[in-house]
């Protein structure tokens, strides 16, 4: 990997890509940010584009494209059935995953929606490193539940432990033991463990996991959406991986799932998603599926057009050099947010910068959705939109009580390539006045709150006048400006 030292021994990351197509973008007036969030019922995802200066809410989908994507794009082969670009891209996944079967989906979410429809029956347990949202909606759809295995650190904040999402392989034997292999739909490990704050699991630990499931005659299902951070990891946390190539480490750890499925939005720098498998009993049965939901076998919902961009993009992440951006810069953000006791999630993971809303906003009860309530707060203060990864994120239980969130965060997605390291900085600033003006902040209740995935649609209001206040202590603090 390239290593580039500055002469005046500051560290920070260097753009390995230079910028060629740019989108113009507008910071609107506090006014106006107090207003949109009140029109978007004080949840992010209701906020319009146009409103926005900095788009932290996701890096699903919005990732920008190499030009080597971009001309891919020309040459797609549009054919409902059989086309040139379908077999382009089932043999790149075949050469870095060495499965043999590929069906394609629309997006990640498809690819849980097949599997679980196929291996999760009522009563099912399906062990992993930690859900994620749409995962365990369609694991519980289909009558499962989901088990965390996770290890003592996985919920600290402040830790040095590098592999935070690793699993404890004595929980997951106890597990199996407890319930009975037959009651295990699958194990499944998600790579860069999304709603604990990126965090990575090591390549030792999937050998482990694998050997138990061996032992159980377990199948071991790896969600890859994030695997490109897991790489960059894996090569530069875990001492015996460090001499091997991106493309050594992404075989060796296919080598030991099997199935991986993955959301072409994050993994490839496209749209799209896909299951990968060496199982051809498994694979028969999931392909019944995808007419079904997705489009025909060789498209499974995807544009050809992305198909191709999807290709390369795969191709891109064995290149070390390409994937270390989004983690450099997001473990930049992290470090000079920490230095200054902003609470944020260390090591700094993949995905984005993790702010730890429980201790931020220690004043908010979490029946107030502390997270949420500090990704309004930071919209109003920044025009920086993030997303709420918090109890607000979870779902109630059926007695209609609230299910507490482990951890409470408010989660500033670093988009590949897209930011520049002053608009990194301009982040930086504002989450520091906010911090310094942390007592504000006051707690959000629902207004319209929606039984399935509602932090996507549901809307809240501010529990008292807060909003207000902050509006007033920004126009204090700094005039005139934006
Ligand atoms: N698995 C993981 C680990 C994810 O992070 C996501 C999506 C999915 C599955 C579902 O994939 O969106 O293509 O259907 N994460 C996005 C995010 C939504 O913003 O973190 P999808």
């Amino acid at each position: 990997m390239s290593n580039i030292k500055f002469f005046s021994e500051e560290q920070i990351p260097l753009e390995m890509h230079k910028v060629r197509i740019v989108q113009k973008l507008e910071l609107p007036t506090v006014e106006r940010r107090f207003e949109a969030i009140t029109e978007a019922g004080n949840n992010t995802f209701l906020l319009k584009n146009r409103d926005i200066f900095l788009d932290m809410l996701t890096d699903s989908g919005v990732n920008a494209m190499s030009d080597r994507q971009q001309a891919a794009m020309l040459i797609a082969d549009d054919s409902y059935a059989g086309s040139e670009t379908f077999i382009r891209l089932e043999n790149k996944l075949r050469e870095i995953f060495g499965m043999k079967f590929f069906l394609p989906t629309h997006q990640g979410r498809a690819c849980e929606n097949i599997i679980s429809q196929v291996l999760v029956k009522a009563g099912s347990i399906v062990p992993m490193n930690y859900h994620f949202t749409t995962t365990k909606s369609h694991i519980n759809l289909n009558g499962g539940q989901v088990e965390e295995i996770i290890n003592d650190s996985c919920f600290e904040i402040k830790s040095n432990n590098p592999f935070k999402g690793n699993m404890d392989i004595d929980k997951l034997e106890k597990l199996i033991k407890k319930h009975g292999s037959d009651k295990i739909a699958f194990v499944r490990m998600e790579a860069g463990t999304n709603l604990i704050g990126g965090q990575p699991f090591s390549l030792e630990n999937l050998s482990e996991v694998r050997k138990v499931c061996d032992k159980y005659g377990i199948l071991l299902v790896l969600d890859a959406s994030l695997l490109s951070d897991n790489l960059y990891f894996i090569k530069t946390r875990e001492e015996k991986c460090k001499s091997m190539s991106i493309r050594e480490i992404t075989s060796k750890l296919a080598s030991l799932c099997d199935i991986i499925y993955f959301s072409g939005r994050k993994l490839g720098c496209a749209r799209g998603g896909g299951i990968c498998t060496k199982n051809e009993d498994v694979f028969i049965k999931m392909r019944e599926l995808v007419p079904l939901y997705e489009g025909f076998l060789t498209y499974g919902g995807m544009s050809v057009r992305e198909m191709e961009a999807l290709t390369i993009g795969l191709e891109e992440t064995m290149d070390e050099n390409i994937i270390n951006q989004g983690p450099q810069f997001i473990s930049f953000m992290v470090n000079e947010l920490d230095k200054k006791g902003v609470p944020v999630v260390t090591p700094a993971g993949g995905l984005g910068c993790h702010i730890d809303a429980m201790e931020f906003v220690e004043h908010i009860p979490q029946q107030e959705y502390p997270a949420g309530a500090l990704a309004v707060a930071l919209y109003i203060a920044s025009g920086i939109r993030g997303m709420e990864r918090g109890t607000l994120s979870e779902q109630r239980n059926p007695d209609g009580s609230e299910v507490f969130s482990n951890m409470e965060l408010l989660r500033l997605a670093m988009p590949r390539r897209v930011f520049t390291l002053s608009q990194v900085k301009y982040a930086v600033d504002r989450i520091l006045w906010l911090y310094e003006n942390r007592k504000l902040i006051e707690g959000l209740k629902f207004t319209d709150e929606p039984k399935i995935l509602r932090f996507f649609f549901g809307r809240l209001k501010p529990v008292s006048n807060w909003q207000e206040n902050l509006v007033k202590k920004f126009k204090e603090d700094f005039g005139d400006s934006l």
